[in-house]
């Protein structure tokens, strides 16, 4: 942990310390390199949606982070609504933005607005989500997406006792019934998570310790549009219809996000899980979204994947300054994120899974919730 905090505290004097020679920033209306002050710059910041803790924790961030730094900041969100993102990215653009920062709904539908913004020298940086099919993505930040799907499969079998937590040889042997579900198919992260997934969990598919009941295994067959909870649990509510109405217990599932593990949740409670006959089974997932964590607490949910958005918003705005300074980022990967045009040079960040006895160190440790508000499963 005080390394971690170690790691903020550097990026945060890295962002002060770039403010304090903001004299070699980008002229107005984009264009990297002329001699601007901050204050004479506008970033736009575009997030896909309020509904989900983690946008709004990361729009703010980057907004605060800016800020502090100097910088003008228009900070919209879209509502998850596809035609609401392009029309505020157009917006940014005809106002003047020297900077993007975008974390795209659909990846692939942003290829007319990141050509403007390339026709006005403004630079664009991909937040969290890939924009693909385009060549004017000029970098990257984001988690090592892979990385989460195997901690998402890593923390499925640590529930289910084939692993331990220190990732070693469990006790248990199985076979194990599962269903598996995946995020949003026009979210480039989605795909990744569910390969990192199944880069764990095929070998024991195939050596029958995993079975999934339904036989629903491709990442369509799970993928949950939008990444919506009541989605998910109308795919559970017909899984266990469908699968498990001759007496057969689910006993895990992978989840990529909290909101749709919840969703699994409620559909799981509602057909009678939970109980000391009927256990809950292993439900992964992902954000350490607060109502989550509490579940995880009192031992509903198993686990989550912790992205600490501070980081990444930190990693944002160097990013972005280094833009507006006229050099380049620096990347920590240059081979993985292929849009579909070109490789998009990266900065990934290592993620963390959490599990009920890692709630403390992990969560309120670092100040990401308090006791308190792990105690009630509210913000705030
Ligand atoms: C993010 C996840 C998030 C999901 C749903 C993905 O792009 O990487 O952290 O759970 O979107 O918002």
């Amino acid at each position: 942990m005080r390394a971690k905090l170690g790691v903020i505290g550097a990026a945060a004097a890295l962002v002060v310390g770039l403010a304090a020679c903001g004299g070699s920033g980008a002229g107005g209306g984009g264009g990297a390199g002329t001699s601007a002050q901050p204050q004479d710059l506008l970033v736009g910041v575009s997030m896909p949606t309020q509904t989900s803790e983690r946008w709004i924790a990361d729009g703010n961030s980057v907004k605060q982070q800016l800020e502090k730094a100097g910088y003008k900041v228009d900070l919209q969100y879209a509502g998850d609504d596809i035609p609401t993102q392009s029309q505020q990215v157009d917006q940014m653009i005809t106002q003047g933005a020297d900077l993007l920062v975008i974390a795209a709904i659909d990846g692939t539908a942003l290829s007319s607005q990141l050509q403007a913004a390339a026709g006005a020298k403004i630079p664009v940086i991909a937040y969290d989500r890939l924009i693909r099919d385009s060549e004017h993505v000029d970098f990257y930040v984001t988690f090592d997406n892979f990385q989460v799907g195997v901690a998402q499969a890593n923390a499925l079998l640590t529930g289910l006792g084939l692993l331990k937590e220190d990732g070693s040889k469990g006790t248990a042997t199985g076979p194990f019934t599962i269903e598996l579900f995946a995020g949003s198919l026009d979210d480039n992260n989605a795909t990744f998570f569910f390969k990192g997934a199944m880069s764990v969990l095929q070998p024991l598919l195939d050596n029958g310790t995993l079975v999934v009941k339904s036989n629903q295994k491709s990442i369509e067959q799970g993928a949950i549009l939008r990444w919506q909870q009541e989605t998910a649990q109308r795919r559970m509510e017909d899984l266990l219809t469908s699968s498990y109405n001759d007496g057969t217990k689910l006993q895990g599932v992978l989840s990529p996000y909290d909101g749709i593990s919840r969703g699994i949740i409620t559909a799981l409670q509602n057909a009678g899980y939970g109980t000391a006959q009927n256990p809950m089974p292993v439900v992964t997932g992902q954000d350490a979204e607060i109502a989550s964590v509490k579940l995880i607490a009192d031992g509903v949910q198993n686990s989550t994947i912790f992205k600490d958005t501070r980081l990444l918003a930190e990693q944002a705005v160097v990013a972005g300054q280094a833009f507006l300074g006229g050099t380049q980022p620096k990347a920590n990967d240059t081979t993985t994120y292929d849009n579909g045009v070109k490789v998009v040079p990266s900065f990934l960040l290592p993620v963390e899974t959490v599990y009920a006895d890692t709630i403390k160190p992990v969560l309120v440790d670092s100040g990401y919730w308090t006791a308190d508000e792990v105690a009630k499963g509210q913000a705030g």
